[in-house]
């Protein structure tokens, strides 16, 4: 059952940058694009590489191995149709960044 969990301060998690915390069994990475937030599985849909050192352009993520590109609205893997990125529903409260897992 999805729940809640708290994971860090957005003081953490500067405009354009991003932080790797654990979430109970996912390494969950966060994002901020300078306008929202975005939590995701450090792990590509391709085959498997950490995504913690891609490029976000906006709300799209484009994973450094070998360029595959994945909207973090959805989860939606824009270079190969079919692959997804398992996403997290995002929530800023009271200085606090909380994820959905
Ligand atoms: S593992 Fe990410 S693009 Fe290949």
């Amino acid at each position: 059952m999805a729940q809640w969990e708290k994971v860090c301060a957005v003081e953490e998690v500067p405009a354009n940058g991003r932080k790797l915390v654990p979430v109970g069994v996912f390494n969950v990475l966060v994002f901020n694009s300078g306008k929202r937030y975005f939590a995701c599985v450090n792990e590509c849909p391709h085959l498997g590489m950490p995504l913690e050192t891609g490029e976000l352009a906006g709300h799209v993520v484009r994973c450094n191995s070998h360029g595959y590109q994945m909207d973090l609205t959805n989860g939606r893997c824009l270079t190969e149709a079919g692959l997804s990125l398992p996403v997290f529903p995002v929530e800023v409260r009271e200085g606090w960044i909380w994820i959905k897992v």
